[in-house]
Order: structure tokens, then C-alpha cells, then sequence
């Protein structure tokens, strides 16, 4: 088959690559071959080796790499609403876990669903975050809580991500939330986890990096550190959900072992934006659990541009702190709620999500990369930011092919 033949060239389009800034490029063209670009550029330069390629209008819209939401919850059994109205009683969400309830509700309630479910239940999840521009997804496990269970939702998690439509990055979160049957023995549930957990997801290679909860309501400094050496010797990255609700130092723990990312991030002093900016990690800001908890606590924002921290913006998508389906809203979060321009929210949620990753194959439109694209009905790049609510995207290519 000659290039000509298995070329398809998007026109009549308004791209934002992502590099350097917006990377903006009025009446572009893109072309695409075996699922990576090719050549982009203004239409009016496209060479003539794409003069028969197979021509797909893009109507004027705008197109923006395909999105990536960088930290999410996704696999989970039951639903925590009757938490949600508590908590409008003024109950907060540390005093629910403290009392069993918050993760370890779904903790129950996800042990009790078996495989095909929770598949069943994350696919339509999945199903409504592609509807606002999402090519690439990370799911952590963390309601398992036990050897089969947190195999189960990581498998569940390398399933979904095996369709054509949504490449899915899997996280063990071993260390979420310490299960009943350890009550009161926090550093024997830790034996389990860098023990034979870790070794058996490792085994099947069901998972691509390793998380923890860092925080007085879960783990502490020390109990995280073991879980991180061991992940060293199994040569897994490292991400921590850290300072969330108060400062642990957990951000400055996961610089010390090469972090890919600390999230949340709410009570992080300057000391530690500067150690996470020595170990060139990412800051994954989560405006939907900021929301979600009422939070009046705003992450160091300023501090992370002083340093040069690069910002990623994700929807934590999970049943109690962010019951969050879509990622273009949390493009106007952040900006809303975190002040981030629109700019740097849209580099939160492409090129800086890829690197809160780890992948360099994705997140920006370049040539060599996936052909992942989110289409838009914008007229103003900012206006991802601007509206709330409504659904902007209108289309979603993947791998070079149309899935929305
Ligand atoms: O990222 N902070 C800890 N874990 C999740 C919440 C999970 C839950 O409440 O079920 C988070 O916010
Ligand atoms: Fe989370």
C-alpha cells in the first residue's frame, strides 16, 4: 500500500499543539499515518505528497491533543451518597473515615462486586470521561485492600484499557486505607503490602507505578518510605497522594525517591515545592476533591510557577472526595478555583498529565506522536476554561481513528 493510501489528513481546524504555549496554528492541517502524526502545519504548507491523501474536514473547530486524566478512582463498588448528604450536615470527610466510613464504605462494597461488574460499572464511567475529550486515563486500585482484591480491580483496570478507544495506565494503591482485619495494626497491614502484595501485582505486571495515601487518617512518612524502597528494588515509579488535608511531608519523601508526581498538594510549603522541583516531579492538582470537600485551603500555586514546577490538572474521579465524570470541567476548576490561567489548565490535563505519566509519546501534537486528538466547538481557546457544565468536545480520535 503506497503512504498516500494509508494517509488521512485532518483540515479546516484550529490547533493547539501544546508546545510552548498554546502552540496555536490558525487554518492547520494534520496528517496522520498508522496511528501517528505525521506532519502538521498551516494548510496552506501541507506538501504535495498528501495531495491524494484521504481529506477529513474538521468543520473549523478546534482540535487539542487528546486529553489525559492522570490520577483517577475509577474501579469501585457501591456509592458513598449517603456520605455526601453527611457531609452537608457539616460532618467533615476525615471524622467519616476516622468513624469507618469514607473509603472503607467502598472497600466493603467493592470486595462484595465481582470482576464483571465492577468492569461493567467503570466502562460506563470511562464511557462519560471520553465524552469530554479524554484519550488516556490512569486508574489506581485501593479498595481491594487485600491480595485478590487489589488484583481484581487492577485487572479490571487492564482490561478496560484494552478497546481501542482509551489507553488506561494502571497504579497500585495498596496503601489507601487500612482494612478492617489490620485494625489497630498499621505497620503489620504495611508487611502485607510490600510483601506479598506488591510481589504478586509486580508478578503479573498489573500495575505501572505505585501510590499511597500519606496523611494522619492513613499512612505515615516512615510506613510510605518502606513501600517506596520496595518499588525501587522492583523497578516501579512512585506517586503519592500527599498533603491533601495537612502537611506530612509527603511530597518531599516522594522527591527523595524520584517521584513521578505528588497530588493534592493543598498544604505544601515552599520547602517542598522546591524539593519536588529538584526531582523534576509534576504537581497534580485536584480541583474536584477541592471542591467536592469544600476546601478553603488553596494548593501553592504561585510557588510551583516560581520554581518551575510543571502543573497537571486531574479529575481524581473516585465515589467520596471528587465523584467527577468529566475532565473539561476540572479545565474550568483549576482555573476557576486554583487561578490557573486557561493555558496552563490546558497543559494540565495534556502535556504535564503525559509527564505526571511518564509518557513521552503523548500530550502534545507533534510529529512521531499518537494520533490522539480531542475535537471542540470553541471559537477562543480559552473558552475550555470559560464554560461550565455544557460539553464542548464534539469528537475524539484515537490511534488516528474516530471513537466520539
Ligand atoms: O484522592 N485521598 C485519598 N484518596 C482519594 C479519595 C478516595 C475516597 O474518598 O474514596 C482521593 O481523594
Ligand atoms: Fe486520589
Amino acid at each position: 500500500m503506497s503512504r498516500k493510501k494509508r494517509t488521512t489528513v485532518w483540515k479546516d481546524v484550529t490547533l493547539l499543539t501544546m508546545v510552548g504555549d498554546y502552540g496555536l496554528i490558525d487554518d492547520g492541517a494534520i496528517a496522520v499515518t498508522a496511528g501517528r502524526i505525521v506532519w502538521l502545519g498551516r494548510a496552506a504548507d501541507l506538501p504535495t505528497t498528501y495531495a491524494e491523501a484521504h481529506v477529513i474536514s474538521c468543520g473549523g473547530n478546534f482540535m487539542t491533543p487528546g486529553l489525559i486524566d492522570c490520577h483517577t478512582h475509577l474501579v469501585y463498588g457501591g456509592s458513598r451518597v449517603a456520605e455526601f448528604e453527611k457531609r452537608l450536615t457539616g460532618v467533615s470527610y476525615a471524622d467519616i473515615a476516622r468513624e469507618g466510613g469514607g473509603i472503607l464504605s467502598t472497600v466493603r462494597a467493592t470486595r462484595a462486586t465481582d470482576e464483571d461488574m465492577l468492569y461493567f460499572l467503570a466502562e460506563k464511567r470511562l464511557a462519560q470521561l471520553q465524552k469530554s475529550g479524554v484519550t488516556t486515563v490512569e486508574i489506581k486500585s485501593g479498595y481491594g485492600l487485600d491480595l485478590e482484591n487489589e488484583m481484581k480491580m487492577l485487572r479490571v483496570a487492564r482490561k478496560l484499557g484494552q478497546g481501542p478507544s482509551m489507553d488506561v495506565v494502571t497504579t497500585f494503591l495498596g496503601a489507601h486505607a487500612l482494612p478492617p482485619e489490620f485494625n489497630g495494626d498499621s505497620e503489620g497491614y504495611m508487611d502485607y503490602v510490600c510483601g506479598d502484595m506488591l510481589a504478586a501485582v509486580a508478578q503479573e505486571n498489573l500495575a505501572d507505578a505505585v501510590d499511597a495515601f500519606c496523611e494522619d487518617i492513613a499512612f505515615s512518612r516512615d510506613q510510605v518510605e518502606r513501600l517506596f524502597v520496595k518499588a525501587r528494588e522492583l523497578g516501579l515509579p512512585v506517586k503519592l497522594h500527599a498533603e491533601q488535608l495537612s502537611d506530612s511531608g509527603g511530597a518531599k519523601l516522594a522527591a527523595k525517591y524520584g517521584a513521578l508526581s505528588a497530588d493534592h498538594l493543598e498544604y505544601l510549603d515552599e520547602d517542598g515545592v522546591r524539593q519536588m522541583a529538584a526531582a523534576s516531579m509534576v504537581a497534580v492538582l485536584l480541583p474536584g476533591a477541592f471542591y467536592t470537600l469544600r476546601d478553603d485551603h488553596q494548593p501553592p500555586v504561585d510557588l510551583f510557577r516560581k520554581h518551575g514546577v510543571p502543573m497537571a490538572v486531574a479529575s481524581d474521579s473516585n465515589p467520596g472526595s471528587s465523584p467527577v465524570l468529566s475532565l473539561s470541567l476540572m479545565i474550568n476548576m483549576a482555573s476557576t478555583l486554583f487561578r490557573l490561567t486557561p493555558q496552563e489548565a490546558l497543559a494540565g490535563v495534556t502535556r504535564n498529565a503525559a509527564r505526571a505519566l511518564g509518557l513521552d509519546d503523548r500530550g502534545v501534537l507533534a510529529v512521531g506522536r499518537k494520533a490522539d486528538f480531542a475535537l471542540w466547538d470553541i471559537r477562543h481557546p480559552a473558552e475550555l476554561a470559560y464554560q461550565v457544565g455544557g460539553n464542548p468536545c464534539v469528537g475524539v480520535v484515537k490511534d488516528g481513528k474516530v471513537v466520539f
